[in-house]
């Protein structure tokens, strides 16, 4: 029987990860179908009961819903939990499983993809809201410094001090970072939605690499960084890395990504 995947959000019709999974599912020959679905902002726990009892196997969830997916869930993996929101549940017969594949996502874009590892490296985080929380752990477990820097300082001391334990990791203000040179600089902030550009100073190195975790346009940052000599990189690869960590949790097989990335650049 074919096995059944979904991802929800509200809104979803934007979402690549229905033509990003059955591209994995047709290349390793996995017999499972991926739609999308709408939950209503105050009816997530009630799609993902009617999804258990309709005998699916687990779902993607994205925005709004990260962190309530978070609390829903019975376990919760390590990177679930420094994250505190999951893109991914399992149902187990008696659990629900949580689990968190962005910064995976990020981290395998940037080593494999990218071929720019990490270890040793300067990494400078831009941001302190949930998007930033989902990647610092597996950021900190490739042994980078890592620099988190916000707008508002006392989130990004916040997070610095949530994720000490786990590696090395500081907290800047936006003013503190001139003459800080820096290998890796990483948009995890909501800035390029509204076109703004993070007041960063410009010391890109010129081996820099430049990554924004949005993807379908060249944002003010991305602009910015070019023009400062960076290489620029877009967060289309992290979502299709996250998506096939997912898949890889869900069916024990690794898919091939580069083809996939490939593809979705060209449409
Ligand atoms: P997300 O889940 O996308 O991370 P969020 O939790 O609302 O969303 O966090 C948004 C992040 O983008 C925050 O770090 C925010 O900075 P503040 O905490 O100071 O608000 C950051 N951000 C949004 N717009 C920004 C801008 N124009 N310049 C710099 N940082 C910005």
């Amino acid at each position: 029987m074919t096995d059944r995947y979904a991802v929800i959000g509200n809104p979803i019709n934007h979402s690549k990860s229905p033509l990003i999974h059955q591209m994995f599912a047709a290349q390793t020959g996995e017999d499972m179908s991926y739609e999308k679905i709408a939950a209503p902002l105050d009816g997530f726990a009630a799609t993902i009961q009617r999804l258990r009892n309709e005998g699916y196997k687990g779902c993607n969830v994205t925005v709004p819903f990260k962190f309530e997916a978070f609390e829903l869930a019975s376990e919760k993996q390590p990177r679930a939990v420094t994250a505190r929101a999951a893109n991914t549940l399992v149902f187990a017969a008696e659990q629900i499983i949580a689990d968190n594949t962005d910064g995976a996502g990020l981290v395998r874009d940037i080593e494999q993809n990218l071929n720019v590892s990490l270890r040793g490296k300067r990494v400078l985080l831009m941001g302190a809201g949930g998007a930033a929380y989902g990647v610092a752990l597996p950021l900190l477990m490739t042994g980078c410094a890592l620099s988190v820097v916000n707008r508002t300082v006392v989130k990004a001391q916040q997070l610095a001090a949530n994720f000490a334990p786990h590696g090395n990791i500081k907290a800047y203000a936006y003013e503190d970072l001139t003459g800080l040179p820096f290998d890796v600089i990483i948009n995890a902030t909501s800035s390029g939605l509204s076109d703004e550009l993070a007041p960063l100073p410009a010391s890109f190195a010129p081996h820099a690499l430049a990554y924004d975790m949005m993807y379908g346009r060249a944002t003010p940052f991305m602009q910015f960084a070019k023009q400062h000599g960076a290489q620029v990189a877009d967060g289309l690869g992290m979502l299709v890395e996250q998506a096939a960590e997912a898949f890889f949790i869900w069916r024990g097989v690794r898919p091939a990504t580069a083809p996939v990335i490939a593809a979705l650049r060209a449409r």
